[in-house]
């Protein structure tokens, strides 16, 4: 008899969450982390310390900018980094703890230490090789490097580093205008950092709707943030205080350079599965490293499964949770699925962008007839209420049906919009079911509801 039904490799959102739904179905459950705390990147050194610095540095802004306006005469706010990082890391611990709690919960076991697979149905863990009837490897990613560039984590830092600089540097370089860069860089720009993003292509956040994404740029352009654009960083050199970068204006093919104190690296992240043994076991891999899996999620190895960044589609945490559900299913004997047309991406900058589905390039390129419905929050009553009316709802339906086929916003918890459009794609909605729905007033949603409004006859408040 095996020591475990499904031995999961990596407790990052894929990971813990495919563990504990593999438990509630029945199955005695192991999940192999070598952190010292379960959550993975998302948890430890992403999404979680990087939103409790941008919620931090928020509340500055708004002391800065906008408590005078409401009537709340304040002492000019002091930054203390040390407190703030404090407070970021009592953020991780809180939420680090909570998975262990539900570990503990589930009775998944905790296997501590890096793993390797030796042969399908065994996992080692330190001097221990453990039997299992199945594996899902769950490892996730890493920053990628960028020749002519060494990363210390100190001056030339990646997320991981950018979240626990030693002071707030007076300038700091950005490489890379995609979703780490934009968040980390509106971090420090609100605390007062002169930030420069340096990216190799004409637009940032590559597969954004280009509306969205003009419209995002010339906002954080507004808030301080430069940009140079078309620009592909060569070389990133140590100085005395900082270092310097060197990149190539593409169009014009001239060399440039400028000074920072601090750089961070943001050029995208790829699949992580070092130590795992995947050469000498076999595993088929995808032209860009990924791991190759079926709609099942299942490798070329008969019991040996992958979900998450380690396999194809987009890095995000909500995808790989879906994933470890799905495949929890699958390896209980059940039917698990995801639905890769209705997944969410958001940028918890300020204003929030978040998309779902199709963009309007896509649906051009397609040759699809569309139509789109657009709505400024300009006449939305409650984000004018908190000086947040810039950004739009912009959504994108077939021509002829009516269908949802996608939708784009920017502008105040657009983050959280964004799912109402989601729930009406999984149910295959027309706009107008959208715009028949009645939505309370005052509230951010109706902005959503005034765009599926702008797809039919027209919206009220524009
Ligand atoms: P990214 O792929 O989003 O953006 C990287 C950018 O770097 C691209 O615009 C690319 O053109 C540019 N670039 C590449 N080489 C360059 C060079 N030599 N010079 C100048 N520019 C260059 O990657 P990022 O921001 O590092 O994020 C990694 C992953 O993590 C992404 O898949 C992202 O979706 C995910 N993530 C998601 C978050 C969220 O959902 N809120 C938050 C943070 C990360």
């Amino acid at each position: 008899m095996a020591d475990f039904d499904l031995i999961v490799i990596g407790a990052g959102p894929g990971g813990y969450v495919c563990a504990i739904r593999a438990a509630q179905l029945g199955l005695k459950v192991a999940c192999v982390e070598g952190r010292e705390t379960l959550g993975g990147t998302c948890l430890n050194v992403g999404c979680i310390p990087s939103k409790a610095l941008l919620h931090a540095t928020h509340s500055l802004h708004e002391a800065e900018h906008n408590f005078a306006k409401m009537g709340l005469n304040v002492a000019k706010p002091e930054v203390d980094w040390e407190a703030m990082l404090a407070y970021k890391d009592d953020t991780i611990s809180g939420n680090t703890k909570g998975i262990e709690f539900l570990f503990k919960k589930n009775k998944v076991t905790w296997l501590k230490g890096w793993a390797s697979i030796p042969e399908s149905g065994k996992v080692t863990v330190g001097d221990e090789t453990h039997s299992t009837k199945h594996i899902v490897i769950a490892t996730g990613s890493e920053p990628t490097s960028l020749p002519g560039v060494e990363v210390d984590e100190e001056v030339v830092v990646t997320s991981t580093g950018a979240l626990t600089l030693k002071s707030v540097p007076e300038t700091m370089v950005v490489i890379g205008a995609g979703v780490i860069g934009l968040e980390m860089g509106s971090v420090y720009a609100r605390l007062g950092t002169q930030v420069t993003v340096i990216e190799y292509l004409d637009e940032i956040t590559p597969g954004m709707d280009a509306e969205v994404a003009k419209s995002f740029k010339r906002i954080l352009g507004k808030q301080g943030m430069k940009f140079v654009m078309g620009a592909a960083v060569s070389k990133v050199t140590r100085s005395d205080k900082g270092a310097e970068v060197t990149y190539t204006a593409r169009k014009k093919d001239t060399e440039h350079s400028v000074n920072a104190d601090i750089v961070l690296v943001a050029t995208g992240r790829k699949p992580f599965t070092e130590g795992l043994g995947l050469d000498a076991l076999g595993i088929e891999l995808e032209p860009r490293g990924q791991i190759k899996t079926n709609a099942q999620f299942a490798t070329n190895i008969p019991g040996v499964y992958a979900i998450g960044d380690a396999i194809v589609g987009p890095m995000l945490a909500h995808k790989a949770e879906d994933e470890g559900m799905a495949v929890a299913e699958v390896v209980a004997g059940k039917h698990g699925h995801v639905n890769y047309g209705v997944i969410p991406s958001v940028i918890y900058t300020s204003p929030e962008v978040a998309s779902v589905g199709q963009t309007e390039e896509q649906l051009k390129a397609e040759g699809r007839a569309y139509k789109v419905g657009k709505f400024s929050f300009m006449g939305n009553a409650r984000a004018k209420a908190i000086f947040q009316a810039e950004g739009f709802v912009k959504l994108l339906a077939d021509k002829e049906t009516d269908r949802i086929l996608g939708c784009h916003i920017i502008g105040p918890a657009a983050g959280d919009l964004i799912h109402e459009v989601c729930v009406a794609m999984e149910f295959g909605a027309s706009a107008e079911d959208l715009a028949l729905t009645c939505h309370a007033h005052p509230t951010y949603s109706e902005a959503v509801r005034e765009a599926a409004l702008a797809c039919g006859d027209g919206p009220i408040h524009m």
